[in-house]
């Protein structure tokens, strides 16, 4: 198996040939390749073949269009292919697959608006040649649109490429689980889930659409090319499912795997749910896949192999590991007593109740090593640490029962807050305090949109200082650091800036950190932390040289979306069942947000999931293996800031 990284390919063959020893399991070709933008110029390149191929004989390129994040890099390199190699779009005729209904094509988020921004603006297409379902027309005219619609595809002469991005449910297009792979343009009603991702866009969910306007599945399926990108680890679980799972409506993407000319481009994490990647000894010999079996393969295929069969870590046998295609690994180690021992060792090893380190003269027993290994900081106390938290509320969600620990250890203990936070906080939550400021001082507060903002974000600022109080943490090593980038959210499409930079950087030169923590929720699927991690990174990158940074250890910790799995854990605090109700009580400051499926009810937002689940999960899953039983467990990624 290969996963591709430069552009020197001149096409996906290669990649696909790669394939063949998975089509057990795949049932649609997939191209992985390691970085998004390296995939989406693949892509662009291929279309803009396209375009010429059909310019030299004469006719016009029919393109299917999509929008939402995936292909906003395929649309910067077809600009980028315009502008610098003078492709050109007059020969092109575009449709595009859906757009929210009722919405105006000016509205911030209509789709008319995204393509215009992306796309459209920046290319010599007619705008005669520009199709997009329409989200304006009345009630009673929308089932004669989609008519007019599909009309229009069919005189263009059908769709020659179409792109697809998928969601989270599955859906192709606007087409959710439960869509016939016979229906044609049509008004459909948006799941649940779906609407939560787009809170991203709209802020609120009250404010994301119920319904849009959608191709159908025959309609995708008629194009004769379709290519479907996914980016991110948020989309592994449904990738795999698209490309491994059997044909149902209940996957709409599953419909692909019935097309002749169908591909999938994935990144690495999109790909990270596929059993060529998450199980690849299943496959075949792993030289054969170009991986190795290193300590991290080590350690996946133990704890897979622990789950498969229900036991824990030492009582796997020789006949486990042959029975479940691991004789290459038992051939390496000798036996299954040698490679359970040190998986064991490595596990046990994760697990410290001091996660700053131990003070000197803490703690009786000797330890020969230090758990976790540490870096050469081990020895400062007390540590400055340094813990950022996207929104107000994720840190205590997160690692609250850790942030009790390091206050109790005495450490000087400060907490970032990357965003206000604002976007989270209800209308109705403001009023609850704008009638109690009127009550009590009897004022009426300025109730204006931009005051709102300021307003919601002084709630979670209080909301955080309460939780700090119950942690331990003082209120006065809060930094509430209100990035730019999020602000910008009722506007243009949020972009980082240095200015999101150069206030991190100032806050690490400020605090000079021992330890840093940050979230590491690389499924989150609003985006928020994806972003957040990426101005830290570029701040930690742009404070290489300061004195402070060469001894500093960086933990990413994991929110409710997809927790560390076990073979990721470098660091495990266990919390006692004091710690954990302690942990709750602070997160339950943070009362305004709760209405966040994210934030308080898990990956799919279940409201009545608790809180500290997440960790009691954890510790379930480490008493399965055989490790001690604790209340709940906190699990944190090494971060290797060199
Ligand atoms: C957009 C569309 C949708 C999106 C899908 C993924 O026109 O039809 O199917 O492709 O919801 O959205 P992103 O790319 O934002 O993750």
């Amino acid at each position: 198996m290969r996963i591709e990284s430069g552009m020197n390919i001149s096409s996906y063959q290669d990649a696909l040939a790669a394939t063949l020893e998975t089509s057990k399991w795949e049932h649609i070709p997939v191209v992985i390749f390691e970085q998004p933008k390296i995939a989406a110029a693949r892509v662009a390149r291929e279309i803009a073949d396209l375009i010429k191929q059909r310019e030299a004989d004469g006719l016009k390129a029919v393109l299917g269009l999509a929008t939402g994040s995936t292909p906003i890099f395929v649309y910067q390199e077809l600009v980028r292919i315009h502008r610098e190699e003078g492709l050109s779009f007059r020969n092109v005729v575009t449709f595009n697959l859906d757009e929210y209904y009722p919405i105006s094509p000016e509205h911030a988020r209509s789709y008319h608006r995204f393509m215009r921004e992306h796309l459209f603006d920046h290319i010599d297409i007619p705008a005669t040649q520009i199709h997009i379902p329409d989200g304006a027309l009345a009630r009673e005219d929308v089932v004669a649109g989609c008519a007019r619609y599909e009309k229009a595809i069919a005189e263009a002469g059908g769709i020659d490429l179409q792109i697809l991005g998928i969601g989270r449910t599955g859906h192709i297009g606007f087409n959710e689980p439960g869509s016939s792979w016979r229906s044609t343009t049509r008004l459909i009603h948006l799941d649940r889930l779906t609407r939560l991702d787009a809170i991203k866009d709209f802020q609120s969910e009250e404010l994301v659409p119920r319904t849009a306007v959608t191709m159908g599945v025959k309609t995708i399926l008629q194009a004769r090319r379709v290519v479907l990108l996914a980016f991110g680890e948020h989309k592994a679980e449904i990738v795999a499912r698209a490309v491994e799972g059997s044909v149902s409506a209940d996957v709409p993407a599953t419909y692909l795997q019935q097309h002749e000319n169908g591909l999938m481009v994935l990144d690495r994490a999109a790909a990270g749910g596929l059993t060529r990647i998450r199980t690849p000894w299943l496959v075949g010999p792993l030289e054969e896949s170009g991986m190795a079996w290193n300590d991290l393969m080590l350690r996946r295929a133990v704890n897979w192999l622990a789950q498969q069969t229900g036991k824990a870590v030492l009582k796997l046998t020789d006949e486990d590991y042959n029975s479940h295609s691991l004789q290459e690994l038992l051939s390496q180690h000798g036996s299954a007593y040698e490679i359970n021992l040190r998986m064991f060792r490595e596990v046990q090893n994760t697990i410290t109740g001091w996660p700053g380190g131990k003070p000197p003269g803490a703690g009786n027993a000797p330890v020969s090593q230090p758990r976790p290994l540490r870096s050469s900081s081990a020895s400062a106390y007390p540590k400055r640490i340094l813990i950022f938290s996207p929104h107000p509320g994720d840190e205590v969600l997160s690692m609250g029962g850790t942030l009790l620990r390091l206050a109790e250890h005495k450490h000087e203990v400060h907490i970032a807050y990357q965003v206000s936070g604002s976007g989270v906080v209800k209308d109705e939550v403001l009023q609850r305090y704008l009638d109690f400021q009127q009550r009590v001082s009897g004022t009426h507060a300025d109730g204006n949109a931009g005051h709102a903002a300021f307003l919601k974000a002084a709630i979670c600022r209080a909301e955080a200082r309460a939780a700090a109080r119950v942690c331990g943490v003082d209120p006065d090593a809060l930094h509430f650091l209100d990035l730019p980038f999020y602000e910008q959210i009722g506007g243009k499409y949020r972009q980082v800036s240095g200015e999101d930079i150069a206030i991190t950087v100032r806050l690490l030169a400020q605090i000079q950190p021992h330890q840093i923590y940050a979230a590491g929720d690389l499924a989150d699927p609003h985006g928020t932390h994806r972003i957040c991690l990426e101005i830290l990174t570029a701040a930690l990158q742009q404070s290489r040289k300061e004195p402070w940074f060469a001894a500093c250890e960086a933990w990413l910790y994991r929110g409710a979306w997809a927790p560390w799995p076990i073979h990721e854990v470098d660091m495990a605090v266990p919390l006692s069942p004091a710690e954990t109700a302690c942990k709750q009580r602070a997160i339950f400051q943070h009362e305004s947000s709760r209405h966040q499926g994210p934030l308080f009810g898990g990956a799919h937002g279940e409201p009545d999931k608790l809180p500290e689940d997440g960790a009691r999960a954890t510790s379930r899953l480490f008493d399965a293996l055989g490790m001690p039983d604790y209340e709940a467990i906190e699990t944190f990624h090494r971060w290797e800031l060199a």
